[in-house]
């Protein structure tokens, strides 16, 4: 353990860094949204991103009163695309409907996944910027694995970066009217 400061005050350099610099950012923000099926869940993982240092901004429903996820992904979204946030991390009852709509903003290229190898390979391959999974699908322990290697991988770009810029002209000819 690196320290610094006298016997009675050591401070820990690697974690106080680690904390204050995430991916080349000082504090990565996450924007985390979802529906009434995964209050406890997003209560949870937003803990645990915050004990690791990111902060974390809530744009889903505290209460488990029936709403409807496409507001929550939408939010996110927009954040994200915003750079309000710099990824996402959405959760419905089984990530489907809430990456699916969040697919529908411009720019965002949501993953829904129930295990870890699909998460880290979708930052890896596919340079995600929105993660999902389903609170009635998997628990919370594969959910905090899926999250850590998601957030831990790299874009590798190269000739996955050309692929990614062939779905994104996929957008962008929808936009201009191509089809
Ligand atoms: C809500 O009942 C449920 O449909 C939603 O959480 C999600 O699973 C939709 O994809």
């Amino acid at each position: 353990m690196l320290t610094v400061g006298a016997d009675y005050y050591k401070i820990d350099v690697v974690k106080i860094a680690s904390i204050f610099f995430r991916k080349g950012h000082i504090i990565m923000k996450i924007g985390i949204g979802n529906d009434h099926a995964a209050v406890d869940m997003k209560n949870e993982i937003k803990a645990y991103l915050e004990e690791k240092g990111y902060e974390v901004i809530n744009f889903g429903t505290d209460t488990d009163a029936s709403c409807h996820y496409p507001e929550y992904a939408e939010k996110v979204a927009l954040a994200v695309t915003g750079g309000e946030a710099d990824l996402g991390i959405l959760i419905c009852g089984t990530g489907v409907g809430i990456s699916i709509a969040a697919n529908k903003v411009e720019g965002i290229r949501a993953v829904v996944c129930s295990e870890p190898y699909s998460a880290k390979l979708s930052r890896e391959h596919n340079n995600t910027n929105i993660l999902a999974f389903g609170a009635r699908v998997i628990g919370i322990e594969t959910a905090k694995m899926i999250v850590d290697a998601w957030l831990d991988a790299e874009f590798m770009g190269g000739k996955h970066g050309a692929r990614v810029d062939m779905i994104m002209d996929i957008e962008k000819r929808k936009i201009h009217g191509n089809y």
